[in-house]
This record gives C-alpha cells, sequence and structure tokens, in this order.
C-alpha cells in the first residue's frame, strides 16, 4: 500500500509559515493585496475563487473581487487589466479560467504585468521558467515539485511521465520536473503505446482531466503517482484522472483526491502573492 501524500496538512503547514512573512511586512507597511477577476458564472471557478479567497482572509493577504458580466467585450477586460496593473495596492493579479469563448485569454494573460502575474501564465514568465531565471511559477505544477520535495522523493535522473499538455499545468509542469533534472516525458490525446510509457514511468503525474484514466496496468510497482485531476462523476463525487482504489496497491506514493495537489495550489497561489510583495518597492 502506497504511502499517501498528504496535501491538506502540508499546505496548511505553508500557509501558516506565509502568515509569518505576511505580518513581517504588515511591520514594514505592506499590505500584500490579491485583485481576482471571473468573467461569467463558471461554477466550478466560483469554488476556486471561493477557497483562494478564504486562504487570503488566513493569512491576512487582502483581497479584492471583480465579478464582470459574461457579455463584456475584450476591450473592456483589458482596461480593467489596466487598471490593476497600475494600481499600486494590489500586488498579484489573477485572472481566474476559463472565460466565456469570445474573450482571448491569452491575450489577457499578456495583458497582466509579469511583476504581478502570480499565476505564472504571463508569456515573460513561462520564458524566464523556460531559461531557469526567478520568475512566477504557475501554481498547480510550483506545488507539485514542492510536495514531492517535502516527502524527500528524488527528481534528479528519474523518468518523470506528465500526461496531459495544458499550458496550466502539463507543459509548466514537465519544465519544472526537467529543471530538477528529471527525463522528461509527455503524453497526450495522440500519443501512441501510452501504457508502454506510463509503466516506465518512476514519477506518473496525471493531469488530462479524464475520471480515474490512470489504472493500475499503466504504473509501474513503486512509482510515485501524482493526480492532478478533479472531476465530479455523475453521482456527485469528487474523483480524481487515477483509479486510486487500485492504484495504491501498486504505487510507493500517491496523492488522494480530494485533499492532495488542490490546496497545494492555493497555497502555491499565497506563496507567489507574498512574494510579489516582496518585490514590490
Ligand atoms: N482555472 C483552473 N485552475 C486555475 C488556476 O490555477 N488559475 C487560474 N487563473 N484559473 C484556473
Amino acid at each position: 500500500m502506497a504511502i499517501i501524500i498528504d496535501g491538506k496538512s502540508l499546505a496548511k503547514k505553508i500557509r501558516m509559515e506565509l502568515k509569518e512573512e505576511a505580518d513581517k511586512l504588515k511591520k514594514k507597511n505592506i499590505y500584500p493585496k490579491l485583485a481576482v477577476i471571473m468573467v461569467g458564472d463558471d461554477k466550478a471557478s466560483k469554488v476556486y475563487v471561493k477557497n483562494k479567497s478564504k486562504a487570503c482572509e488566513e493569512i491576512g493577504i487582502q483581497y479584492e473581487e471583480f465579478l464582470l458580466d459574461a457579455n463584456i467585450t475584450m476591450d473592456e477586460l483589458l482596461n480593467l487589466i489596466d487598471d490593476l496593473n497600475k494600481r499600486k495596492d494590489i500586488h498579484g493579479i489573477l485572472l481566474q479560467s476559463p472565460i466565456p469563448k469570445h474573450l482571448d485569454i491569452n491575450k489577457a494573460f499578456n495583458r497582466i504585468d509579469y511583476r504581478k502575474d502570480v499565476d505564472g501564465f504571463n508569456p515573460i514568465n513561462v520564458g524566464k521558467l523556460v531559461i531557469g531565471e526567478d520568475c512566477f511559477i504557475s501554481c498547480t505544477p510550483f506545488g507539485v515539485i514542492k510536495m514531492l520535495e517535502e516527502y524527500g522523493i528524488e527528481i534528479e535522473g528519474k523518468n518523470a511521465v506528465v500526461i496531459g499538455r495544458s499550458n496550466i499545468v502539463g507543459k509548466p509542469l514537465a519544465q519544472c520536473l526537467l529543471s530538477k533534472n528529471a527525463t522528461v516525458t509527455i503524453c497526450h490525446s495522440r500519443t501512441k503505446n501510452i501504457h508502454q510509457i506510463t509503466n516506465n514511468a518512476d514519477i506518473l503525474i496525471a493531469a488530462l482531466g479524464k475520471p480515474e484514466y490512470v489504472k493500475d496496468s499503466m504504473v509501474k510497482e513503486g512509482a510515485v503517482v501524482i493526480d492532478v485531476g478533479i472531476n465530479r462523476t455523475e453521482d456527485g463525487k469528487l474523483v480524481g484522472d487515477v483509479d486510486f482504489e487500485s492504484v495504491s496497491k501498486k504505487a510507493s506514493y500517491i496523492t488522494p483526491v480530494p485533499g492532495g495537489v488542490g490546496p497545494m495550489t492555493i497555497a502555491m497561489l499565497m506563496n507567489n502573492v507574498v512574494k510579489a510583495a516582496k518585490m514590490h518597492k
């Protein structure tokens, strides 16, 4: 039976450390502040945003929410981002994804000042990550790396396989693993012989968004399995991209859903807001 990586407890420990850092900043009259923009009323996004605001409150990060109508124009969205870029009291700006299809999300991420881009989605931060410069790393990949490190799981020299190639998770995560000297393979919907590749993984990360897709037949004995998926089944149960029941019998470490990667994503967002506030002069 695998050791279960307790993302919930680890995230709490990180939030407590960040609270101390935020308190120190306040003594220097720096009040960390996050602005969150949400467009439309995507149900899952509402839950994520609520959790982010709760974490801000716990740490003592100020929080301002901008709820925009689903029919706004691209210019209106960009104007808001410009205003927030200029505001001296705001250190971090987050545009919750997804946004309605008539809006260009990449253009919006591009417009967020890279020094306030606590999600790490601005191409400047993406580029800095690739060439190994200090930058904002997107929160889910950052959280996954932190979990591996906190559990003393070696990355260097390991075969790491990431299933999923999204801009938010798969690609930056592969980059993070590469920067830690893993040998990285990215699998996706067009990958041939995926079982053969995943069975060679020392570290297997599922980030494809398909409920319980990774079965024990895809996992090498003793592999470390990280589940980034959050899917709701028809009967309302929350499941990941990994079939926890069977895979946990074969893996050496595994993350649960809920209570694994999810809380770590939010903790790393908080980390990035505190970092942004520290950089602020
Ligand atoms: N939607 C799902 N995950 C995320 C995230 O980490 N950041 C943003 N901005 N939107 C998301």
